[in-house]
């Protein structure tokens, strides 16, 4: 194994496996995928990537397989609950794979109450999680751990509940479960264990962090641009979201009226371009940014 280099593990199949390849090449890392790799390497940097079932994410990290991992949060809790004494550090939160890990039960389950839960059996893939949330409320239940598929598991009365990751809330639909408490909130995380890296790795390292964060800022923010009355140009400006110097130019032919460009490093909303037009801003554009350095 070339030393110089870093190992990057992201999941093989699942919710984040898309986002991160995505993030990855939105920071200029080029590589090449086939339906069945397990790893590829980049073509222009000295990274490799792994692909991996996420809950081995942290393990492999861990043991120093690979110096770095996106995996979700309840993964990553999931395993340090398990493995008290391994170091694993959060370096970024990614802002995608966002979901919550909740305790659904039956549509017909009559209480709302926690404690309806006592003495019950509880099916999850999240056993550490959810014994440490149901100590914290004085829940005692029966946890049944499985590795899949666990929101048809109160139909084949292998549980009466469930707690399992929930996204957009279909999968529970589609098995008549409703959310019954939130257990905890979750997003991708880009990790890393505490071993040292050498320079080398440290500074793909830090080309990685400062271009991730790059890709974030650019993603929140929007290139602004309207035409604006030249005597209600600090009242205009003053509605544009995070903006901090906007640039004013003139407008050829025209003495009452500027055009300004601005960063907004907020989202831009509906709301806000129908204050800018109140204001008297016309031929409002607003774009998206493809990258930002500072
Ligand atoms: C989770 C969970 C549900 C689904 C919920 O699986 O186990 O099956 O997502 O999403 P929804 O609310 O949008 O229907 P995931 O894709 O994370 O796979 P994994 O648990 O095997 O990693
Ligand atoms: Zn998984």
């Amino acid at each position: 194994m070339n030393q110089d280099r870093i190992r990057i593990a992201i999941q093989k199949k699942g919710r984040l496996n898309n986002d991160s390849l995505t993030l990855l090449r939105c920071c200029g890392i080029k590589f090449r995928v086939q339906a069945n790799d397990l790893y590829c390497f980049s073509e222009n940097l000295p990274i490799d990537l792994l692909f991996v079932r996420d809950d081995d994410i942290p393990t492999l990290i861990a043991d120093d397989i690979c110096e770095f991992g996106i995996v979700g949060d309840n993964v990553l809790q999931e395993f340090e609950l398990n493995n008290p004494t391994a170091k694993l550090t959060r370096l970024k939160a990614l802002d995608f794979g966002q979901c919550r890990l909740s305790i659904a039960v039956p549509n017909n389950w009559s209480n709302n109450k926690l404690n309806s839960l006592n003495n019950k059996r509880i099916a999850t893939s999240y056993p550490a999680l959810l014994q440490q949330f149901l100590n914290k409320n004085n829940i005692e239940a029966n946890i049944i751990r499985l590795s899949g598929s666990v929101e048809i598991a109160p139909q084949l009365d292998i549980a009466d509940a469930i707690c399992d990751l929930v996204s957009t809330g279909k999968t529970l639909e589609e098995n008549n479960l409703r959310e019954l408490v939130v257990v905890m909130q979750s997003q991708a995380q880009l990790i890393k264990n505490n071993k040292n890296l050498n320079q080398t790795q440290q500074d793909i390292c830090d080309l990685l962090l400062r271009r991730i964060n790059g890709v974030q800022k650019a993603n929140e923010s929007k290139y602004i641009m309207f035409h604006a009355p030249t005597n209600s140009l600090t009242e205009i400006c003053n509605l544009l979201p995070g903006a901090e110097t906007p640039t004013i130019l003139p407008l050829e032919g025209y003495q009452d009226k500027m055009a300004v460009h601005a960063v907004a490093s907020e989202g831009v909303f509906w709301v806000t371009l129908e204050k800018l037009k109140q204001a008297g801003a016309s031929s409002i554009l607003v774009m998206p940014i493809e990258k930002m350095l500072d």
